[in-house]
């Protein structure tokens, strides 16, 4: 369920492709007519290359190199290796992927421009390869001093290996790009995988091994086909899911400050711990399940209490519990799961809220598709919309050790993919600010027809009343706030404006704390034609001292200008009115589009060390 996570995805304007490319042999459908075709890559590039963008310009010369041993942490876990012979495992590769092409070619070739990767992986969403520190000048402006020491990290899918057949966004395996600002000296700019087992595997084997996701199972034949190969796999000792999971790790990142760890997040799986070296280099460590406690897969958006520095997470999956909510003490202990069966359909949870005293969950309309006959003669998607259902919101005590205390009320057609806030209010009340997804059944194929309204939504535990109050028409969504007032009542949020989604063609800044009827938008910078950010994340001068000002702080976001095939890191000023940009970093070359991001304070870079 990897990218369910970040969001958002899908069918991408096709009208500039990446070049260097070769054709993939199997009948097309119409819509392609326009389109040559990527690059099938089968071996990772081992040496330094000059690489050309989507504009075919060139771009900086490059590296990939593959990373040292990681070093092991006791609760860390680093991929288990297959045990087959290297000759042996040669053969099978070698029928495996003649396998796979058959498949790809024959039974489920690329229907849609959802899953067709010479749309998918068209302009900035091709993948780039690695990059190691790089200097970059800064080339506007001066860099914050709340800035310096720090890293801002971005996380998103870029396959290792172009896809032979269908393909969804959410399914490229997660690279970490890195702006480094070390105090005194340039900043550096990195781009690295996550070295995940799928990872791992794959480069080691030369090829693709897992089956796609969110793009391979797509009716009965394909379902039967690529499960008797997955099967195959396994049984043949090609790898070994069960034991290493599936994840990606492209959604999300998260600096735990109660284990003082850094984290590669997608909610298919287990942590990936990463860290940021003193040279500004991007080293993943291992999977992690805290002394043993996670055994499952954890959601990409945990929520960060930043004054007790706890932690509060969950997951949620295909069968019972489809929800169960965690968290993570002050002392680095997590605490025994609280199975959710009150959630009674599997339901896409890629969100949630806290405030002091709940945890707020979205029981929404977009649903996990579980019905076998539906995978026959239906989309075949594991993810689909219930247009029938009622979505609920569900809130549970924070601490609670069953769900004994939840209480869920109807809020009939309210859709969060993504919270951005929430608070108590007086003893009986929760407020909370999301994103309300219009047009739920577009979320997966469609994504540019979708249209995010952010509400606030005020519930009376007591009563069960609920008041929803639109706070902007615009299509917005990837919000974020200070990082100080997760759970607390807050005033300022930062969003992306979809320009479709998933292109983010400038930041909003919103100010929700009276008028609650009419459009609270007080900030606002487009990035200019041809160009898009992805979400913004706000770095507050001060991050201990509550008594500043809410929006004492910066916006920071890469943005990628089309016309010209360059990318930059920009720096505004969340203050003024159209915040105002007061520094911006030339980056090496282009950033692709991806999901979310975060800032990694100097304070908190050290500990990593
Ligand atoms: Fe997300």
């Amino acid at each position: 369920m990897e990218a369910f996570s970040s969001s958002l995805f899908s069918p991408i304007c096709p009208s500039r492709l990446i070049l260097r490319v070769t054709p993939i042999p199997s009948p097309r459908p119409s819509y392609r007519n326009n389109i040559s075709a990527v690059r099938i890559q089968e071996k990772p590039t081992t040496t330094t290359s000059t690489s050309s963008n989507t504009l075919g310009r060139p771009e900086s010369k490059s590296t990939t190199t593959t990373a040292p041993p990681p070093p092991q942490k006791s609760t860390t876990n680093t991929p288990r290796r297959p045990t087959t012979s290297s000759s042996s495992s040669s053969l099978q590769t070698v029928i495996f992927n003649a396998l796979d092409d058959l498949i790809d070619n024959f039974i489920d070739p690329p229907t849609t421009p959802s899953v067709d990767p010479t749309s998918v992986l068209s302009d900035n969403f091709a993948p780039v390869e690695e990059m190691p520190p790089t200097e970059c000048p800064v080339a506007e402006g001066t860099l914050p001093a709340c800035l310096e020491g720090g890293a801002y990290i971005r996380n998103g899918p870029n396959p290792q290996y172009l896809p032979r057949g269908p393909f969804h966004l959410f399914d490229g395996d997660g690279m970490l790009h890195c702006l480094s600002i070390p105090q005194g000296r340039p900043p550096t700019f990195c781009s690295r995988y996550v070295q995940t087992y799928k990872y791992t595997l794959e480069r080691q084997v030369g090829s693709r091994v897992f089956p796609n996701v969110f793009s391979g199972f797509n009716g009965l034949p394909a379902v039967l086909a690529r499960g008797a190969l997955s099967a195959a796999r396994f049984l043949s000792g090609q790898f070994d899911p069960i034991s290493n999971g599936v994840g990606l790790a492209n959604t999300s990142l998260a600096f735990l400050p109660n284990v003082n760890m850094l984290f590669a997040l997608g909610e298919a799986d287990l942590p990936y711990a990463v860290r940021v070296t003193s040279d500004g280099d991007i080293r993943t460590i291992g999977r992690h399940d805290f002394d043993g406690k996670l055994s499952m897969s954890m959601t990409a958006h945990p929520k960060i209490d930043a004054q007790t520095n706890e932690v509060f997470a969950f997951r949620y999956g295909p069968v019972p519990p489809f929800l169960t909510y965690f968290h993570i003490d002050a002392n680095s202990s997590k605490q025994p799961d609280v199975p959710i069966f009150s959630l009674t359909t599997p339901t896409f949870i890629h969100d949630f809220a806290i405030t002091k005293k709940y945890a707020v969950f979205a029981d929404i309309q977009i649903v996990i598709n579980t019905n076998p006959m539906e995978m026959v003669l239906g989309s075949g998607s594991f993810v689909g919309s219930d247009p029938k259902k009622v979505s609920r919101i569900g809130v549970i005590p924070r601490y609670a050790t069953d769900e004994k205390e939840m209480r869920w009320v109807e809020v009939p057609g309210f859709n969060m993919v993504h919270a951005i806030n929430a608070w108590d209010e007086g003893e009986d009340e929760i407020v909370m600010i999301a994103p309300n997804i219009i047009s739920v059944e577009h979320t997966l194929e469609r994504m540019e027809l979708v249209h995010a309204s952010v509400e606030k939504v005020r519930v009376n535990l007591k009563t069960g009343t609920v008041q929803r109050y639109p706070i902007s028409a615009r299509n917005l969504d990837f919000g974020v706030i200070n990082p100080r007032f997760v759970g607390r009542k807050n005033r300022f949020g930062y969003l992306g404006v979809g320009d479709p989604m998933p292109k983010i063609s400038g930041v909003v800044k919103l100010d929700w704390s009276e008028g609650e009827h009419k459009d609270r938008i007080v900030g606002c910078r487009m990035f200019g034609e041809g160009c898009y950010g992805g979400e913004p994340y706000f770095v507050g001068k001060s991050e201990s001292d509550l008594d500043e000002d809410e929006d004492d702080g910066y916006v920071v976001s890469y943005v990628h200008d089309e016309n010209v095939g360059e990318s930059k890191f920009l720096v505004m000023d969340a203050k003024s009115p159209s915040l105002e940009v007061v520094a911006a970093v030339k980056l090496p070359r282009r950033v692709p589009y991806g999901f979310h991001g975060l800032f990694v304070q100097d304070r908190d870079l050290k500990k990593l060390l």
